[in-house]
């Protein structure tokens, strides 16, 4: 059986990293499959904190990073380009610079205005390529759209894939799904970490994945594949999507719509993966989505927005594990960034 290459468990890292998740699985299980507590009664799903795996993803990179600095005179180090003022990618890029130094990782933003136009943007990516001092290359998603609609696929495509530690270029999309060596991207790359390190079984399982991106969907699909799931993919276009979701065991919702996905897509019992986070501006949509959870409204009338994922909060009466939002695959993702820049800095040490 081919092993899966995209997860730190596969990692060739100068240390034994095989032996050290084990032992870090089994200490973590118990705390991060915990009772979902909601204001509501009935319900059934645990609540898989992706939270507390992330940190533990996190905590397991710093003997590494410590190991890097030791042989390359440096530690791994993650070049960051945001082009524009897109707020909420200010607010991940910012997230993404702290995790990285609160790492101990080196990192460094490049920030283009939006009047850049795509050759300088290309320009900065080739000069990051051939920089030594960078083992990482990430660039901010999405690009202004005043640099064309194939912006992001150009500069994707140029990204060395040595340093693609976000595996948006075609190269890593063909590693993972050829399941070779290379850079998983980090959205569902983090979605293994959870399902392995919460012991939630794939093998055998039906997986549906709703929603078909490439830097989402279609990886998710061949990870999921890779640990021996049989997966089936779903998108706008699927007929009966409700009763195709209901076959699932594993059911992971990836299509930013907000909870779109209700309890009758979901089978009793089965485990529910929410990769949306939207931000709910409108107060009727809000108290729509979030009638009878009186805490999560006490967030919107506080703040003028409130989180909700793709997946609607009934469904936790329904699932027998869910993802929260926050706090499930979102802080995973950073991790994997991490994870990924960390293994990028050691492949360059062999
Ligand atoms: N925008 C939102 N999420 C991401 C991500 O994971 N990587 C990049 N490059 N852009 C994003």
């Amino acid at each position: 059986m081919p092993r899966s290459h995209f997860s730190p468990a596969s990692y060739a890292g100068a240390t034994s990293p095989g032996k050290h998740v084990a032992l870090s699985r089994r200490r973590s299980s118990a705390k991060i499959r915990v009772p979902l507590a909601t204001s509501r009664c009935h319900v059934t799903a645990t609540l898989l904190d992706g939270k507390a795996v992330a940190k533990e993803i996190r905590d397991e990179l710093g003997a590494r990073v410590t190991n890097v600095l030791q042989r390359l005179g440096r530690p791994p180090a993650l070049a960051i380009v945001l082009v524009g003022d897109d707020p909420a990618s200010e607010v991940y890029v910012r997230n993404k610079l702290k995790t990285a130094e609160d790492a101990g990782m080196g990192v460094n933003l490049d920030r283009l205005p939006s009047s850049t136009p795509l050759s300088a943007v290309l320009g900065v990516v080739d000069r990051l390529n051939k920089d030594p001092k960078y083992d990482g290359i990430l660039v901010q998603s999405p690009l202004p759209k005043s640099l064309g609609a194939d912006a992001e696929q150009r500069v994707f495509d140029m990204i060395d894939p040595g340093k693609d530690v976000d595996g948006f270029s075609p190269v890593s999309a063909g590693r993972v799904s050829q399941n070779r060596e290379g850079f998983a991207p980090c959205t569902p790359a983090g979605v293994i970490e959870l399902l392995v390190r919460t012991k939630t079984p794939i093998e055998g399982k039906h997986a549906v994945v709703i929603g078909r991106s490439d830097i989402v969907g279609k990886p998710m699909a061949a990870l999921l594949l890779h640990k021996n799931a049989t997966v089936t993919i779903c998108h706008s276009r699927t007929r009966d999507l409700p009763a195709m979701a209901r076959t699932a065991d594993i059911l992971v919702a990836a299509i930013g719509r907000p909870a779109f996905v209700t309890p009758d897509f979901v089978k009793p019992g089965a485990v529910v993966v929410d990769v949306g986070i939207n931000s709910v501006t409108k107060a009727e949509e809000a108290k729509r989505i979030f009638a009878g959870y009186p805490d999560r409204l006490q967030v919107f009338e506080k703040k003028g927005s409130v989180l909700v994922g793709d997946v609607h909060p009934d469904v936790a009466k329904t699932a027998g594990a869910l993802t929260p939002v926050p706090g499930g695959v979102g802080p995973l993702t950073i991790a994997m960034l991490m994870a990924n820049t960390v293994r990028a800095a050691e492949l360059r040490l062999r």
